[in-house]
């Protein structure tokens, strides 16, 4: 992985992504470490963001290196006009490596073919959010102990969320069977499907999900990505589709874990907070320990 950027999930290998996820739980049992000593690190966040910009931070933090960057474009030359290809041109002079967060779809590969440094794709609109699937892939191992054979249950909006468009991949090197559920709207796209399709994965699409949840391992829930509809008025219709409550969870098997990637708007009532099975808040504090690995991986330097 030594010098190679981050662009798809695809980038990596299944024996790269089981050695990230075991870098991980290393990342999470000695967090503090001087491994990036001397080291700088751009973040460029075109998009807003919460945890994923600062469990970036903190991974770079506890492990000694500086960052430089920004987490809103209006406080940086594009506002001026600057096209994104200068831009990353000159940050990869200042850097080591740069991570991006850019609305737009293919941003993040465009930016690889123009930076001098590696490039690590923080979300690049609808397209693909790579790290957070390495997170997933860290909270789904430690919950369930294996990735191996897991029934995975996908809710919400599959059309815009690059978190299942990345995640699905990923979870493709592992035999799972793969459950779909959104309203027609905002169905998986046809190329993940047609993708699943070639490597012999077996998916289900559902437009409800309360009678076939008991055979879920992983529920992941998501918010509808309301950033990305060209139609207010067709944000209006799906927006409350689907609201998990405590008492939908009766009948689950006791290893299920709710997975999000977080923010949720309305998709998770409160009540399901308390339930053993919420994962989401652990899966976001996974992040910091996912990113650390993933940045020491492509620097080189365990
Ligand atoms: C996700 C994203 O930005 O794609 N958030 C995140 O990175 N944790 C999901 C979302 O915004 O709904």
């Amino acid at each position: 992985m030594k010098n190679r950027s981050l662009v798809s999930i695809n980038d990596f290998s299944k024996e790269e992504i089981l050695q990230i996820v075991d870098l991980a739980a290393k990342f999470e049992e000695n967090p503090n470490q001087e491994l990036l000593k001397n080291k700088v690190i751009a973040t460029l966040f075109f998009e807003p963001s919460t945890r994923t910009r600062l469990s970036f931070d903190t991974a770079i933090n506890r492990l000694g290196g500086r960052i430089i960057g920004f987490s809103d474009a209006s406080s940086s030359s594009t506002t001026k006009g600057e096209t994104l290809k200068d831009t990353i041109r000159m940050v990869s002079n200042y850097a080591d490596l740069i991570v991006m967060r850019h609305p737009l779809e293919g941003s993040a590969r465009y930016a690889d073919e123009e930076s001098r440094v590696p490039i690590i794709n923080a979300g690049d609109g609808a397209n693909q959010h790579p790290t957070q699937t390495l997170l997933d892939l860290y909270s789904i191992k430690k919950t369930q102990g294996t990735l191996e054979n897991l029934n995975i249950f996908m809710v919400g909006d599959l059309k815009y969320g690059r978190t299942v468009h990345s995640l699905l991949q990923a979870m493709s090197h592992f035999n799972p069977v793969f459950n779909f559920i959104s309203p027609d709207e905002l169905r998986m796209p046809d190329e993940y499907k047609f993708w699943l399709d070639s490597k012999g994965i077996t998916f289900y699409e559902h437009t409800e999900f309360t009678d076939i949840l008991s055979r879920a391992d992983i529920l992941y829930m998501t918010r509808v990505q309301q950033e990305r509809f060209a139609d207010p008025l067709e944000y209006e219709k799906v927006k409350n589709i689907y609201i998990l409550k405590n008492s939908m969870l009766k009948n689950t098997k006791d290893n299920l874990r709710i997975l999000h990637p977080l923010p949720r708007v309305n998709e998770i009532n409160t009540d399901v907070d308390a339930n053993p099975k919420a994962y989401y808040f652990q899966q976001a504090e996974n992040g910091v320990y996912a990113r650390m690995a993933i940045i020491a991986s492509i620097l080189g330097l365990v």
